[in-house]
Parts: structure tokens; sequence; C-alpha cells
């Protein structure tokens, strides 16, 4: 017999594409199981004020394509607090909670490191955020849809940049980390990619940029994310008009990232986890996220998923110099 029987979910942080699909194989794989589970809505806030309510395999029912999170989701202070972890737990001891499996980035893992070391029930961390940054896996989920979003619109700026031959500053997330900027960047063939990680020389880009119109070869993409060194796009784009007389326009891309019915490769990336996690609860695994490690499930504390940088793979910053000139 295994002593867990009662699963909570719930997600946190910035919603993801795919989270929907997570929550499902949750529940399903619960259900197939014979195992309850629980829907814990709006992150840790919903923990500390009991916002919990069963979930059975037909409330997941059409939600593997829907985009955003079912449960909803926050940003919750108050779970940064002792008290406020004292309440969700108390909350968890009120449904009977065995064990809860936790869908975010690396703040959601944060709070779950926290609250273990304080409560004995064991969580589960499920990477959901579409900034690829997170320690332990080659993918988060939301990460596919998210640069598939900024693709599709920049083959669509690329037209009227093209047709007038004018010079865009796409904006894209990414405070920390230049995942998404670097693959959208290479999807698009972009003539530049300004990263977070790495400090672009405007003196640089604009003779990068003299030395291109020379040759009249067509430059007129340039993705930056938005924890670029230089400032964001906007910013960007001012310095360049200011100091070196270069007009261009700027796309902020934004939120629309974050939205839409997820690839197929989040879809299947979703439900692997969700269902992986599960599986994990039953053989007495606990405290621990879940990845994907060329394609084979992957475990790793919360104390290595937070603390340790998932770095940009270098020969991906450079391969995308090599092919922009
Ligand atoms: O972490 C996901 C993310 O979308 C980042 O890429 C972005 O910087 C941030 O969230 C935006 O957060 P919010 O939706 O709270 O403004």
């Amino acid at each position: 017999m295994n002593k867990i029987s009662r699963i909570a979910v719930l997600t946190s942080g910035g919603d993801a594409p795919g989270m929907n699909a997570a929550i499902r194989a949750v529940v399903r794989t619960a259900s197939y199981h014979d195992l309850h589970v629980y829907g814990i809505y709006r992150g840790y806030d919903g923990m500390i004020n009991g916002n919990i309510k069963r979930l059975d395999k037909a409330d997941v029912a059409n939600i593997i394509h829907t985009g955003g999170t079912m449960l909803k989701t926050a940003r919750s202070q108050e779970f940064r607090t002792v008290e406020g972890r004292a309440m969700a737990y108390q909350s968890l001891i009120a449904h009977d909670i065995d064990a809860c499996i936790v869908i975010g980035g690396d703040g959601t893992y944060t709070g779950a490191k926290v609250f273990v070391e304080e409560h004995d029930i064991p969580f589960i961390g499920i990477p959901g955020t579409i900034d690829n940054d997170i320690y332990g896996t080659d993918y988060t989920i939301g990460f596919d849809t998210a640069i598939n979003t900024a693709v599709e619109a920049i083959d669509k700026i690329r037209d009227t940049a093209d047709s007038h031959n004018r010079l865009f500053f796409i904006e894209v997330m990414g405070r920390h980390t230049g995942y998404i900027a670097l693959h959208t960047g290479i999807g698009t063939g972009a003539g530049s990619i300004f990263l977070p990680e790495t400090d672009t020389d405007l003196n640089d880009f604009v003779k990068q940029l003299q030395k291109s119109s020379k040759r009249k070869k067509l430059f007129n993409v340039v993705v930056v994310a938005e924890g670029n060194q230089n400032g964001n796009a906007m910013e960007i784009a001012k310095t360049i008009e200011e100091k070196y007389g270069v007009e261009s326009k700027v796309t902020i891309i934004g939120h629309l990232q974050r939205g839409g019915s997820p690839s197929a490769f989040d879809r299947v990336l979703a439900s692997r986890l969700g269902y992986s996690a599960v599986e994990a609860l039953l053989n007495n695994k606990k405290n621990l996220v879940l990845g994907v490690l060329n394609n084979q499930i992957s475990f790793h504390s919360f104390q290595e998923a937070i603390s340790l940088k998932k770095e940009l793979r270098q020969e991906l910053v450079h391969m995308a110099e090599v092919l922009s000139q």
C-alpha cells in the first residue's frame, strides 16, 4: 500500500502555454492509480487561503490545447513569510493532502524549497515558464510555443521592414536569460541578437549595420531580450538614433508570447512531466524537480534547480553570429 492517496497540484508565477496539458496529465495519471487530486487555485496564495477543490478526470477534459492555466496563477508575496507558509500547511492538512505538485519557474521552486524545509509534505516541481531558464532540463513548458509565437510575429514584421527598408528592434521576453531571444533570433535569421548575458557594443553594432548596408545586405531585424544591458528595445533605438543618427522602429512582442494554444512539442513535454511527477511520488521520490535531459526524465533537488544557472549554449550564440554575416 502506498501512503500517498491525495495529491494537490498548482501553477505559480508567469503562466506558460502547456500548463493545462501538465495539469491534465497529473489528474489523469493520478486517477489511473486511484488517487484523488485537488487543484489549488491562484498558486501559493490559494494554498494559503484554502482555495482548493477536487478535480476529477472530467474536469481536465478539453484543455490540452488551451493556453493559460485553468488553475490560475499568482506571484505570492505572503508565501515568502513564515506565517504565510504555516497557513498554507494548515490548508493542506485540512484537505488531507499527502503531496503537492507545483508547476512554475524559479520563484515557484524557491517557495517549494523553503516550504519543505519547514513542513513535512513532499513536493515535486515541474518546470513551467516560457523563459527556459531552469537548470536540469533542456526545455521548460511554454518555451517552444513562445518562440514560435515570436517567430511568427517577426516573419510578419519582416515583410513591412523589407518593403520600406526599415530597421526594426523587436523586443522579446527574458529579463535574465536570453533563451527566447537567441532561439527567436536564429529562427528568424535576425541581423543581430541582443542578449541579457552579453554586453553588445553599440559602436560595433552600428559598424556592422553600415558594413551590411554597403554590401546591400538586408539587415532589418534585430531581436532584443528585454533584459539586455544596453536597455530595452525602446531605449536602444533611442540611443542609436541620438548617437548615430540611425532611425528605426520598435515592436514589443510582450505578453503575446505567454498566450495561445501550446505547440505539439509543449503538449508532449507537459504530458510527460505531469505523468512522471505522479509516478515519482508513487515511487516515494520527494522534494525534487523534474526535467527532460537528452530526452530522458531527469531529477534534481530544489536547491540545485534554483542555485545552478542554466547557461546559454555558447556554440548557438557563435552560430547565430556566423549565420547573420
Ligand atoms: O518569467 C516569465 C516572464 O514572462 C518573463 O519572461 C517576463 O520577464 C516576466 O515573466 C513578465 O512578468 P509579468 O507577467 O509579471 O509582467
